[in-house]
């Protein structure tokens, strides 16, 4: 089953949107695998964003994602790297649609809440980036009473 990784950033923990976006996942059917709540430091934050270094906003992407405790987490169902981007709501929050989380909720690209990765190629990096221990299993039998 496919699976994403989804970052709440360092604004979406200090706004109180952690509940609000946590349940956007579960109401739609998605299943949690993994979740951390931590504080990474900035070589951390440039492996993640690697892909970006060359952009003039890398620095103070890095310094923002720095700047205090984010959730990291899992999440597993069919296509849950698009559907996942959906729920999230474009990069840029002034062209996010209502009714999506930056939509809803964010104003400004630079602080834009929450990160969705962009393919499942790269949400298999990312969660190999913050979860090298690996993630939980479901007790199968549940999970495919509710889902399968
Ligand atoms: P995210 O989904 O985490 O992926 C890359 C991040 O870079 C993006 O969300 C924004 O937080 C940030 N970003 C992208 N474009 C810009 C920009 N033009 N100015 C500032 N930050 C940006």
């Amino acid at each position: 089953m496919e699976q994403t990784f989804i970052m709440i950033k360092p604004d979406g923990v200090q706004r109180g949107l952690v509940g609000e976006i946590i349940g956007r996942f579960e109401k739609k059917g998605f299943t949690l695998r993994g979740l951390k709540f931590i504080t990474v430091d900035s070589a951390f934050a440039e492996k993640h964003y690697a892909d970006l270094s060359a952009k003039p906003f890398f620095c103070g992407l890095v310094e923002y994602i720095v700047s205090g405790p984010v959730v990291a987490m899992v999440w597993e169902g069919k296509n849950v790297v698009t559907t996942g981007r959906k729920l999230i709501g474009a990069t840029n929050p002034a062209e996010s649609a209502p009714g999506t989380i930056r939509g809803d909720f964010a104003i400004d690209i630079s602080r834009n809440v929450v990160h969705g990765s962009d393919s499942a190629e790269n949400g298999r990096k990312e969660i190999t980036l913050w979860f090298p221990e690996g993630v939980a299993e479901w007790q199968s039998s549940l999970h495919s009473w509710i889902y399968e």
